[in-house]
């Protein structure tokens, strides 16, 4: 079943007692550790706890697809989030390869272009069971400061329209985007739409302390739902919370809250 009809069918069937296991199916721990070791004691830490894991480019460039191997053999779900951005042969190719790992998404950058876009979409016209592919627009580090230095002289939120119009012609309807973005691209990527959202700090975090870390356009899981997140991206809040599991609960009960009954 595709991605988009499991969470509707998730939380439509859901009575308000069981929506943290709908928060569960949407929530992705961000596996960032510099080794398979470490991302077997995180995994095993919020063992019961998540359901969605996220491996990207410090743990692959460590460890390689075998990291992949048992989280999937476990039952999880898995992003592979490498960010796929060069030319549409090569990013063709890795999406090919890519979709042999069992991993439920894997993703592109949208400023890729609309070949390069068209070429990852395609390669995954004859997979069965093809991972959803998602764009990552304007990383949710950049502001507005940070797009002007690279010569882009407009607002990240009409970085990210003119970019997700691209996606959508290509024919992808995934996205990895900011919080504060995720209303307007709902509205564009309509219903079905998948937006994975990171950029997530709890609603204890400090806006100017340490919580907050590189990230620039942030909001609280339960801000992120309402304005029609599929799935959060978490990372620090978890990952470097004196315990984990913990701290994961407390952002599934923030989801959880949010979700319509
Ligand atoms: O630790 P933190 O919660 O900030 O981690 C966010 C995760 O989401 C990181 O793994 C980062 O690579 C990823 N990500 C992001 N912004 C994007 C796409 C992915 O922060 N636009």
């Amino acid at each position: 079943m595709p991605i988009s009809e499991r969470l509707n069918s998730s939380v439509s069937a859901t009575p308000q007692g069981h929506k943290l296991d709908a928060a569960r199916q949407r929530l992705i721990v961000a596996l960032d550790v510099p080794s398979a070791a470490a991302s077997d004691e995180l995994v095993k830490s919020l063992e019961g706890t998540c359901h969605w894991f996220k491996v990207g480019l410090e743990l692959f460039t460590a460890a390689g697809p075998a990291v992949i191997e048992p989280l999937v053999a476990r039952g999880y779900s898995v992003f592979l989030d490498l960010k796929f951005h060069d030319i549409p042969n090569t990013v063709a190719g890795a999406v090919r390869s890519a979709a042999t790992l069992g991993v439920r998404m894997i993703n592109v950058h949208a400023a890729g272009g609309p070949a390069m876009l068209a070429a990852a979409k395609s390669a995954l016209d004859s997979v069965a069971n093809p991972p959803e592919l998602l764009a990552v627009t304007v990383l949710t580090s950049i502001d507005a400061a940070a797009l002007k230095a690279g010569g882009i002289d407009h607002s990240p939120a009409h970085q990210v329209e003119l970019l997700a119009k691209m996606c959508l012609e290509a024919g992808i309807r995934g996205f990895v985007c900011s919080p504060q973005e995720v209303a307007a691209l709902r509205s564009l990527a309509g219903p079905s739409g998948i937006l994975v959202v990171p950029g997530i700090r709890p609603a204890g975090a400090n806006p100017s302390g340490p919580n907050i870390d590189d990230q620039k356009r942030i909001a609280t899981p339960a801000d992120a739902i309402r304005n029609g997140a599929s799935f959060l991206v978490v990372g620090r809040p978890i990952t470097q919370a004196p315990n984990p599991a913990q701290a994961a609960q407390a952002i599934l009960e923030e989801m959880a809250e949010a979700l319509p009954s």
